[in-house]
């Protein structure tokens, strides 16, 4: 018969041992009040059987996905279709035309796009609806590739089904509701044709890893959640998963970290989208 704690049970030090591990561990700074923590960890310790938050502790230490389900409920998983519109107004009118001309002449004509922090999918499957609007996706001779990644796994399994409520897509113009959705009961599924562009993965963005360079990268409302240490060391990994000429996609009203990494920026409206140099040298400031 396993103990039940109370809140009470869980003391300031070990919340803040806990929030030094999530935030080793995943980038994520826990800046719940620690009422709403114990409240989480008790739970957990409750559904795990776990006597203790030492215990907690130990096994969070040991295991690289026990802190998936703990974290679940503080991390912030807010999402929309096309959620800041001036980011994909950005995409289709300065950074696609752009990377279009560069890569033209290119053998074979590939373009490759990063959704860092995708949350459920309606994220991915907007850059993969722009970029269909302004390339010729199943016929124009570019070979289109987009990465999404998440840390939890949940969100991801049913970002890979790509069945949305018909309030998700309150923000899709009806033309592209038509076009790129099918109806599926009380549902919409994204069609395959738009489905297909994309590849899910589990991925931890406070991990380096290497898979390959990419022509645009989104990782919007990610960074304020980090602690200043690691947003500063994922902006420098994302800098050189750009390919040369590559864009930066931050949520509206995001600002990159001063780090010893060079990006461009240009204004599109209020939105500030930024851009590795051709010239990739690492330089000091933006
Ligand atoms: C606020 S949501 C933003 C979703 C989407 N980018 C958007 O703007 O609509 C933040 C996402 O980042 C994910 N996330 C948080 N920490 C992460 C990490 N260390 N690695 C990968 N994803 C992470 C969360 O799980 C969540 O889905």
């Amino acid at each position: 018969m396993h103990k039940f704690l109370t809140n009470a049970a869980v003391l300031e030090h070990e919340l803040s041992e806990l929030r030094l591990v999530v935030e080793r561990q995943t980038g994520v700074l826990l800046d719940a009040p620690s009422e709403d923590l114990a409240q989480v960890v008790t739970q957990y310790l409750e559904a795990q059987h776990l006597a203790s938050t030492s215990d907690l502790l130990e096994l969070l230490r040991s295991s690289e996905s026990a802190y998936e389900n703990l974290v679940e409920p503080l991390l912030d998983a807010e999402t929309r279709f096309f959620r800041y519109p001036a980011a994909f107004d950005s995409l289709t009118k300065v950074a696609l035309p752009e990377i279009l001309a560069r890569k033209s002449s290119e053998s074979p004509r590939t373009l490759r796009f990063w959704s860092a922090g995708c949350s459920t999918g309606e994220e991915p499957y907007s850059i993969a609806i722009s970029v269909c609007e302004t390339v010729n996706c199943s016929g124009g001779g570019w070979n289109v590739h987009i990465v999404a990644s998440d840390i939890r796994r949940k969100p991801l399994e049913l970002a890979e089904r790509g069945l949305y409520e018909e309030s998700a897509l309150a923000q899709v113009p009806s033309h592209l509701v038509q076009q790129y959705f099918v109806k599926v009961g009380q549902h919409f599924m994204v069609k395959p044709r738009v489905r297909n562009l994309v590849r899910f993965a589990p991925m931890n963005l406070a991990r380096p890893v290497y898979i390959g360079r990419f022509d645009c990268i989104f990782c919007m409302d990610v960074l304020p959640h980090f602690s200043m240490s690691q947003r500063m060391a994922l902006v420098q990994r994302l800098h050189c998963y750009l390919q040369p000429g590559g864009y930066l996609f931050l949520g509206q009203g995001e600002k990159l970290p001063a780090v010893g990494v060079t990006f461009n920026w240009q204004k599109n409206g209020d939105y500030i989208v930024y851009q590795k140099p051709m010239a990739a040298a690492a330089g000091q400031g933006r």
